[in-house]
C-alpha cells in the first residue's frame, strides 16, 4: 500500500466506489443463483404427458417450453423485453466496469496510510486478500461472458469456480475489516 491520501480514511471517491461494488455484486450474486443452472425448462406435468393428458395440454405444454428457452437464449440487452438473463449481463458489466476503473483509481488517488489496529500479519492478508478481490471483479463476470459468448456449459465450471474463489477471499476481507475500528475508514 502506498501512504498517500487521507490519514484518517478512504477519500469519498474510493467509499462510493467500495460500496458501490459492494451493492452491484450483492445483487448480482441474487439473480445468478435465480438463474436456472441446469437450463431445465420442462414444465411441470410434462413427465405425465403422453397418454395422460390431451393434446390440448400437451400443446400448451410445449409452449410454456418454447417460451422458457426462448428466454434461456436471450441475453440481447437492445431487444424486447429484459428478463433475469439480461439483468444478470447487465450487472456482470457494470461489475466488470467497476473492477477495471477500481485499481486505476486506487493507483490515482492512492491509499490512506495502515490502519494502527492491524497486526503486520493482518496487514499481509489484507493486502492480499484485496489483490484476490480485485482481480476477481474481472475474472468472474470475464467467466460468465466466456460462457455465453461461447455457448459451451463446459465453462460453467470455471464461472462457478471463480464466484466460489470470490467467498474465500470475501470471507477474509471480512476477517480482517469487520471490527468498527476499521469498519469506520470506509464509512
Ligand atoms: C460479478 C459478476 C458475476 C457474478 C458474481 C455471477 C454469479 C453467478 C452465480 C452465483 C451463478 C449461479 C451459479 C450457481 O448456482 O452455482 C451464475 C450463473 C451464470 N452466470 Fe453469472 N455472475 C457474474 C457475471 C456474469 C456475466 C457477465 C455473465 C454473462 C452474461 C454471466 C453468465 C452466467 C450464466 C450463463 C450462468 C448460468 C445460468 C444458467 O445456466 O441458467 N455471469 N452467475
Ligand atoms: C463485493 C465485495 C467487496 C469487495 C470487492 C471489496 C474490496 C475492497 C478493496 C479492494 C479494498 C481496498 C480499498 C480500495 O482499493 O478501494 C477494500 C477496503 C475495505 N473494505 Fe471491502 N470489499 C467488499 C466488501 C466489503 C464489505 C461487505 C465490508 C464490510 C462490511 C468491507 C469493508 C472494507 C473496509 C473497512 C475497508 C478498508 C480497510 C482499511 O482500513 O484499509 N468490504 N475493500
Amino acid at each position: 500500500m502506498t501512504t498517500t491520501g487521507d490519514a484518517r480514511g478512504y477519500r469519498a471517491s474510493q467509499k462510493a466506489l467500495h460500496w458501490l461494488t459492494v451493492l452491484a455484486v450483492a445483487a448480482q450474486l441474487a439473480v445468478g443463483y435465480l438463474l436456472d443452472l441446469d437450463g431445465d425448462c420442462d414444465p411441470a406435468g410434462e413427465d405425465r404427458s403422453g397418454g395422460d393428458t390431451s393434446d390440448a395440454e400437451e400443446e400448451r405444454l410445449d409452449r410454456l417450453e418454447d417460451q422458457c428457452e426462448a428466454r434461456a437464449d436471450d441475453y440481447d440487452l437492445l431487444g424486447g423485453g429484459f428478463d433475469l438473463a439480461e439483468l444478470h449481463l447487465a450487472l456482470g458489466l457494470t461489475v466488470l466496469a467497476l473492477g477495471v476503473v477500481r485499481p486505476l483509481w486506487r493507483r490515482v488517488a492512492g491509499l490512506p496510510p495502515w490502519s494502527e489496529h492491524l497486526s503486520a500479519g493482518q496487514r499481509r492478508l489484507v493486502h492480499w486478500t484485496e489483490r484476490a478481490l480485485l482481480l476477481l471483479l474481472v475474472v468472474v463476470p470475464l467467466s460468465g461472458i466466456v460462457l455465453v459468448a461461447t455457448g459451451d456449459d463446459a465453462w460453467l465450471p470455471l464461472h462457478v469456480g471463480a464466484h466460489v474463489a470470490f467467498f474465500v477471499a470475501l470471507a477474509a476481507h471480512l476477517s480482517t475489516n469487520l471490527r468498527p475500528v476499521v469498519l469506520r475508514r470506509m464509512l
